[in-house]
């Protein structure tokens, strides 16, 4: 009798201890076609929702067209907010146990391994995860994983810049010809624009900095703002290092990478939440953004075995200057975070105008 209770309790002990430190916690390995999952999505209900880190409303736009249109039937009820604060509205549900997200993709990459330690995510593998780098995925419980590069080069208006041939350099920027015509996210204002700045300044030092403000920038929040006012006719603005536009910004916008300082690239990072009210649509929906078809259509694959469309750059890990890992760890140093936070804020005073999610500019 007491052999049996210690037995038992020993049992208990092991499963406590591999919850407790994560073990044990062997994914689901997806194996059904698309379409078969698709049925299920639609018996389900036919709508997923989704908290995208961002920081524009309509963001996102051109991932729900292409979803709904791949999916007929099938609504991706997306939110775009910052990952910011929507990490924070997460632990909220978790807390509350009241999870009615079913898919969160965030920049803020620390908390996805926290979320794992406290078991908040579905162990699953999309078709395709084997696939996605080691290094941008919980390669053991699959739980998160890269789903696109995002990142941010020198990029700049030739209409508006007709006697720039091409901008090469951090250093650049500093030129008399930039003087009034750079427009930049502040670094106290968005992580990511902050370890640009670290970045830069680890190799150019502060002295660049202090040639920057004398070019009188033009701060802006949100880093889809840059771009925006740098490609519009009725701004002044030309040039700016803060924005994600893609190989392919637009018209009249050229890109090129700094060859002075590191830029910043990073996987934007997804996971189903464990307790997803929608777990069959959740799943359809990282199997299509996993997949080679849509893998095909962003500008820098998660995917070793698919190649951008752009020769100079084939793939994220042959790039100069980036180093796509790194990002991750600079926002698991929440020591460094602030302390570089505070020394822009003291610099730039606290961010100032509307966050473009309240606003337009
Ligand atoms: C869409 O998502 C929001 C949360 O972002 C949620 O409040 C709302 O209920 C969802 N709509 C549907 C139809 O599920
Ligand atoms: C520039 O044009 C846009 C779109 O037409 C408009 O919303 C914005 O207010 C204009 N800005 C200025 C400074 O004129």
């Amino acid at each position: 009798m007491s052999r049996l209770f210690t037995a038992l309790l020993l049992l208990r002990q092991c499963f406590a201890y591999d919850t407790l430190l994560g073990f044990n916690s062997r994914p689901l390995v997806e194996t059904r076609p698309l379409e078969e999952i698709y049925d299920a999505a639609l018996k389900e209900g036919g709508t997923v929702t989704v908290w995208h880190g961002g920081d524009e409303k309509n963001q996102q736009e051109s991932l729900k067209s292409a979803f709904e249109s791949r999916f007929p039937g099938m609504t991706l009820n997306i939110t775009v907010d910052l990952s910011k604060y929507l990490d924070g509205k997460i632990d909220q549900q978790l807390y509350n146990n009241n999870v009615f997200v079913d898919s969160i993709i965030l920049q803020t990459l620390q908390d996805f391994p926290r979320w794992q330690q406290e078991g908040a995510l579905l162990n699953y593998a999309p078709v395709g995860l084997d696939k996605v780098y080691p290094a941008f995925k919980d390669s053991i419980s699959a739980s998160w994983y890269g789903y696109s590069i995002f990142f941010w080069s020198i990029s700049w208006n030739t209409r508006k810049l007709p006697d720039v041939k091409s901008i090469s350099s951090y250093g650049d920027l500093l030129k008399p010809e930039f003087k009034n015509q750079l427009v930049l996210t502040y670094p106290n204002d968005d992580d990511a624009v902050l370890f640009a700045f670290h970045q830069i300044m680890q190799e150019l030092g502060t002295k660049w900095f202090d040639g920057l403000l004398k070019q009188n920038p033009r701060w802006v929040r949100g880093t889809a703002t840059p771009l925006t006012i740098l490609s519009a006719a009725n701004y002044s603005q030309s040039a700016t290092f803060t924005s994600f536009g893609g190989f392919n910004p637009g018209n009249n916008v050229k890109i090129n990478f700094p060859n002075d300082a590191n830029f910043v690239s990073w996987p934007q990072t997804a996971a189903i939440l464990k307790n997803a009210p929608h777990p069959e649509s959740a799943k359809l929906f990282h199997n299509y953004l996993l997949s080679s078809e849509y893998q095909r259509t962003v500008s820098l694959s998660v995917r070793q075995d698919i190649k951008s469309s752009n020769s100079l750059y084939p793939d994220i890990m042959h790039i100069p200057r980036t180093n796509p890992t790194a990002f991750a760890r600079f926002m698991n140093d929440r020591i460094t975070v602030e302390r570089l936070r505070f020394f822009f804020e003291n610099r730039l005073g606290s961010a100032q105008g509307l966050s473009p999610l309240v606003d337009d500019i």
